[in-house]
């Protein structure tokens, strides 16, 4: 079936879409992206990846091309259309082109902006069910990993280090810190009490992490936003990690070190389940 996607208030085939050479996305990364998971054929998290929108915005200094429901609208029908059961909705918002490069924007611009769906999720089932390896690397991101942007080549070589030595994502670290998986929120567990870094400029601000904390808040799992070392997250009892495609994925290496049994945990279990329950009941 031929796919479908979005591109500035029309539907057209992948080759129509196209965007201008001069495009600030193309020249300077001057772009910002969401994505938004889908199950049984509807949106996760929607809301809280709109909220991270604006505030992306926000902080690059760019107008909304479309609202919320407008952008809703748009990707429920590509869900439709490319009829997506288990994927992912991208979309991403350059500054637009101004027929130059020049390092700073006139006021003003038209924002660029299209969508796509995948069928793809992040993870695959087995790794979602058997746990996954993580390899660590240098976290060489620039400083504003908060705001979402499509300058990714940092996460991209951090990836291909992964790669290299088998590890499925990365585990990057910064002066000794774990800062976030390479496209995921991270999490390691000691004596019953999850472990992440607090929110700051240095990460990303995840939506599935956001998501988990809130329905942790009444159970009897711990929560410590605290810094911690990549030795810390070598001993740990458990770890996973989150990302909108990605739901609660197991971690059961960490370079040479193997984690508990070497088989997800109990906790990183049930929190699979809290959150896959949390999902299908929230998904629109
Ligand atoms: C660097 C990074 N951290 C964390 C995440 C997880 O964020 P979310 O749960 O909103 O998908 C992502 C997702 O793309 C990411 O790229």
């Amino acid at each position: 079936m031929p796919r479908t996607v979005y591109i500035n208030g029309r539907y057209c085939a992948p080759e129509d879409a196209t965007v201008s050479i001069f495009d600030r996305g193309l020249l300077f990364a001057d772009a910002i992206y969401e994505v938004a998971g889908v199950i049984n054929g509807k949106l996760l998290d929607f809301a809280s990846h709109m909220q991270r929108l604006d505030r992306s915005l926000d902080e690059m200094r760019m107008p909304a091309p479309l609202t919320h429901d407008e952008i809703l609208s748009v990707m429920r029908e590509l869900v439709k259309r490319d009829q997506v059961e288990e994927g992912l909705v991208y979309m991403q918002i350059s500054r637009g082109s101004t027929g130059d490069r020049d390092f700073l924007p006139p006021e003003n611009m038209k924002p660029t902006v299209f969508m796509f769906a995948q069928h793809k999720s992040d993870v695959t089932r087995q790794e979602f069910q058997n746990g996954i390896k993580m390899i660590s690397a240098p976290d060489i991101r620039w400083g504003r990993r908060d705001i979402k942007t499509v300058g990714l080549m940092g996460s991209v070589f951090a990836k291909w280090t992964a790669k290299e030595q088998g590890g499925a994502e990365v585990l990057m670290h910064q002066d000794g810190y774990v800062t976030e998986g390479g496209a995921t929120s991270f999490y390691i567990i000691k004596d019953n009490t999850i472990i992440t870094r607090p929110l700051s400029n240095d990460i990303l601000h995840g939506c599935t992490r956001k998501a988990l904390l809130k329905i942790l808040e009444d159970g009897d799992i711990g929560l410590d936003e605290r810094l911690y070392t990549l030795d810390e997250a070598h001993s740990a009892d458990e770890a996973f990690i989150t990302g909108a495609s990605t739901f609660v994925c197991p971690v059961v290496q960490i370079d040479e070190a193997v984690l508990g049994t070497g088989k997800p945990g109990p906790v990183t279990r049930r929190l699979q389940d809290i959150y896959m329950d949390f999902i299908h009941k929230d998904a629109i």
